[in-house]
Parts: structure tokens; sequence; C-alpha cells
């Protein structure tokens, strides 16, 4: 097949999206495609050029990608970066090169990409891609409307509520907040922009942080206890993993700086809290709708308590990132489960 792995884009999480795109392409071409990274923002050439043969010389044509840096990248200089002065998300050639492929391998993370606006825009362009609906993506990528959508689901999430930019600290002022707390960009990923908040005197600087992202935020009750990921594919969920940083939380560096965090798989719990945990993540898979793959973030506290934090539409892809580790654990390798997430993606279109 000619395969697009789509990365990149203007999200904080573009290098990552790099990695997971160049991991992926390489593991298609091994399962005898001809695979493409493309960068979603920067596109190929220049618009109008002549790109017919460009699966022929897909892994010439390819993005390189060195390591991941350990700062989130500077997406202002990147957006001034690309010559010509179209408006479009979608850089020079991108429609026209994904159009031509039989399936688009969506290896973007963050924003764009997982917040289901280009998988809206390909449903349109009639561009068949991987993963998960542009409505679904759109409620799990808003961390607050997830926890809303899902009210009636049973299951569990930190209490907590969301804060607008322009009206926080009126809203503010009406709550007891109970510290600590973590504080997060609403629509946020690779955990930029959380803190976790101990008094009030740190409250602004967290708020500040996260509110540079975005206009909202969600701030919530601070879990203390043990940190667990869990993958979805299909409705049936994966062997559970356990995430313990060596030092501090899952912040962005701890979570792309190789050996920084200790991965266990399958996670050391008792039998019950792993199948209480499968549960869970089934159940957010199934309310939200994310009907191919999907990995849901948690943390259990020492007495057992689970929380939900999160629902991952588009999980990371590098052959060490959490899902490709569980999938490894029921015998499924690297190259294998990228080919398993094409064939239940392009299933949904027959
Ligand atoms: N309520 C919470 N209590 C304790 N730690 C939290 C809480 N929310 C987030 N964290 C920490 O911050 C990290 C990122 O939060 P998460 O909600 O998963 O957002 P994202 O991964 O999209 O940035 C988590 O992996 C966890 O380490
Ligand atoms: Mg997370």
């Amino acid at each position: 097949m000619n395969v697009v792995v789509l990365a990149g884009g203007l999200s904080t999480e573009r290098d990552v999206s790099f990695k997971s795109g160049e991991m992926v392409a390489k593991a298609l071409r091994e399962n005898g495609h001809k695979a493409l990274t493309l960068d979603v923002f920067m596109g190929y050439g220049a618009e109008g050029d002549d790109v017919s043969d460009i699966f022929d010389r897909a892994e010439e044509a390819s993005i390189k990608v060195e390591t991941i840096p350990t700062e989130a990248p500077d997406i202002e200089a990147i957006k001034a970066s690309r010559p010509g002065d179209s408006k479009s998300f979608f850089g020079p050639n991108v429609i026209k090169i994904c159009s031509a492929a039989d399936i688009v391998f969506m290896a973007l993370h963050g924003a764009d990409g997982e917040n289901g606006k280009v998988q809206a825009a390909f449903d349109l362009f009639g561009i068949k891609y991987t993963g998960n609906g542009y409505l679904s993506c759109a409620i799990a990528m808003d961390k607050g409307a997830t926890k809303q959508y899902l009210a009636n689901c049973d299951v569990p999430f930190p209490m907590g509520f969301s804060l607008k930019k322009d009206t926080y600290k009126e809203e503010l002022a009406k709550v007891e907040v109970k510290y600590p707390v973590v504080v997060k960009p609403a629509c946020g990923g690779s955990s930029i922009g959380v803190t976790i908040v101990n008094s009030e005197d740190e409250m602004q600087k967290a708020l500040d942080d996260a509110f540079f992202w975005e206009d909202e935020v969600v701030v919530e009750e601070y879990i203390k206890g043990r940190e667990f990921s869990c993958g979805v594919m299909e409705g049936k969920a994966l062997p559970v993993i356990e995430i313990a940083p060596k030092i501090g939380f899952y912040d962005y560096k701890n979570k792309y700086a190789a050996g920084s965090a200790v991965e266990t798989c399958p996670a050391e719990i008792p039998a019950d809290k792993t199948a209480e945990m499968q549960l869970y993540a089934e159940r957010v898979a199934e309310g939200l709708g994310l009907d191919t793959y999907s990995r849901m973030d948690f943390l259990m506290k020492e007495n057992g308590e689970i929380y939900c934090l999160e629902a991952n539409t588009l999980p990371g892809m590098t052959p060490t990132s959490l899902m490709p580790q569980e999938a490894a654990v029921i015998g499924m390798n690297y190259n294998e489960l990228c080919e398993e997430l094409i064939r239940m993606s392009l299933a949904k279109y027959e």
C-alpha cells in the first residue's frame, strides 16, 4: 500500500510526533508498504509541484528527524519558517499527496491532529486515516469535556473544575480550593503547562503557565499515588503499564528523556486492580466512541482507589512508547502493531 505517515504540525508535541512518524514509516516499509513521512504543516515542495511519483521515492522524500529535544518546540518560529503566505494548516501538496495514499497513518500528537479537526477535514476530502473519528477525538482532547461527557459511565475522575482565561479571577474567588491541586491546560498534552500546586501562593504562577498555552484550564484534586496507562484496541484493553518517574512527576522531560522513568508492563499490582483499570479504560473508549485504538492514563492511590486522568486518541508510537510496550506483552511486535492499526482503521471504511 501507499501510506502517508502524517506527523509534525503545530502542536507542542510536534517533535514527539516526528519520532513516532519515523518509526512507524520504518516498520511499514519493513512490512512491504511504500511509506512517506510528511510534515502536515510544512508539506512537501511548493504548491503545484508534480508529486505524482512521490510514493516511488517515499523513503528519500520523507522528513528526517534526530533525537527529541528535551524542551518543547518554538511553534511561532516554525510557523514563520514556512515559505509563502498561505493561511492553511495543511502545507503545500499535503492534501494532494494524502488523497493519493491508500491510507494516512496519523502519527500526529497533540492539538491539531489529536483534536479531530484534521480527521473532520479528511472526512470531507475523502481521505482515509488511521484512528478515531473527529467527534471522539474532539471530546477526548478536552479534559473538562471528557469528564462531563463520561459523567454517567461509571469511571472515577479526580474532582475539579474548569476556568476560562477571561473570567478565572471571579470564578476562583467563588470556590474554596483545597490544596494540593493540579493545574493543566484543558487540551494540552505531554504534561506541558501542568503544575502541581501545593498552596495558594503557587497558584498564580501555575495559572499563568497554563493560560500561556490555552484559554481554558482544568484545576483538579491532586491524586497522590502510582501512575499507570492502559491501551484499548477495538474495545479490548491491553495489559496495564506502570510508569514510575525517577524524579518528580511524569512531566515532559520524564516522558521523553530516555531512562528517566521506569516502565513496567504488565504492571505489578493485584489482578483485581488490573482488571478494574482495564474495565475503566474500556468504558472510556466505549463512552467516547474510540473504536479503533486509544490509551487511557490513570493514577492509583495507596488505598487502591483508581482515577482516570484522560484519554489519548493518538498515543505515542515509538517502539518504546507505552502502547507498543503493552502490545508486546500480548505477543504483538511493533511492526505487527502498526499493521494491525492500519487493518482496523481500514475496516471502518468497508
Ligand atoms: N490530578 C492529578 N493528580 C496527580 N498528578 C496529576 C494529576 N493530573 C495530572 N497529573 C500528572 O501530570 C501528568 C500529565 O497529566 P495528564 O492529565 O495525563 O495530561 P497530558 O498527559 O495530556 O499532559 C500525569 O501523567 C501525572 O503525572
Ligand atoms: Mg497523560
